[in-house]
């Protein structure tokens, strides 16, 4: 027997333990799903809005951000999911990992009842955020049947991830719950650890100038997003708000 036809020993690569299935396993990076009926080879251990972000399909998110640990707060990237042909559930996509034969509907009749209530709940509680108001006018809602608040906060959480996994200053957090809930340094008192560096309002969608094109209390514009109607009330004349090119 040559060197050439001898059977391969468990110890022949570089001393490192070898077999078949576990090469196998590491060659298989990608799991295979479904989303929208097109069937997808997606990186392993990805979570359902990343794979899906990937290959261009389009989920809404408010309290997800790149870099940022995903926090599944404001519901409105859920997704319905059927895992090993099993009843199809709703989930939010920023945190759901994928897993291999998962089907994922991301616009289906139940997803966007789900999505638009979301939507009007947000935008009737904080009507003068623009994220709200944008992620409203992309869900085609033009008048909100919830009485309205005036919130600057959506409790998005992303000035809190920001603080303490980007800018180690662990000075913010949530407290309070339902109606009183907030965001708050500690005893309300700026910490030593905070720097001052102003990581929590660049991420925050509160700051961002709203579309003043709300007129009476309840209804919504929107009309950014329908740019072939495009407003007096649009300060950007023609150009509108680029809505379509850079969608939420
Ligand atoms: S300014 Fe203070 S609270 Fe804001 S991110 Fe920086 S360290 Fe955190
Ligand atoms: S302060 Fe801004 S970033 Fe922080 S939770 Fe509220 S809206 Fe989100
Ligand atoms: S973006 Fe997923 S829960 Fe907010």
């Amino acid at each position: 027997m040559t060197p050439f036809n001898k059977p391969r020993l468990t110890s022949d690569i570089d001393g490192a333990h070898y077999n078949g299935a576990k090469e196998k396993q590491m060659e298989r990076k990608t799991v295979n799903i479904t989303i929208d009926g097109r069937s997808l080879d997606v990186e392993k251990g990805s979570t359902v809005l990343l794979a899906a972000r990937e290959f261009g399909i389009h989920i809404p998110t408010v309290c997800y951000m790149e870099n940022l640990t995903p926090y599944g707060g404001c519901r409105i990237c859920v997704v319905e999911i059927s895992d090993n042909g099993g009843k199809p559930f709703i989930d939010t996509s920023c945190t759901y990992e994928v897993k291999e034969g998962m089907v994922i509907q991301t616009r289906s009749p139940r997803i966007i009842r789900a999505r638009k209530m979301l939507a009007e709940l947000l935008v009737s509680s904080a009507p003068n955020v623009k994220m709200a108001q944008d992620i409203a006018a992309r869900m085609g809602l033009l008048k909100v049947r919830f009485p309205m608040e005036d919130n600057r906060c959506i409790l998005c959480g992303l000035c809190i991830r920001m603080c303490y996994e980007q800018m180690d200053g662990k000075a913010l957090g949530f407290v309070g719950r339902g109606m009183g809930r907030k965001v708050s340094m500690p005893f309300e008192v700026r910490p030593e650890t905070c720097r001052l560096c102003r990581g929590c309002d660049y991420v925050c969608p509160g700051v961002i100038i709203p579309c003043q094109g709300v007129k009476e209390p309840g209804e919504l514009c929107g009309r950014c997003v329908r740019i072939e109607e495009m407003p007096d009330c649009c300060p950007m004349g023609t150009f509108g708000c680029f809505c379509e090119q850079n969608p939420l």
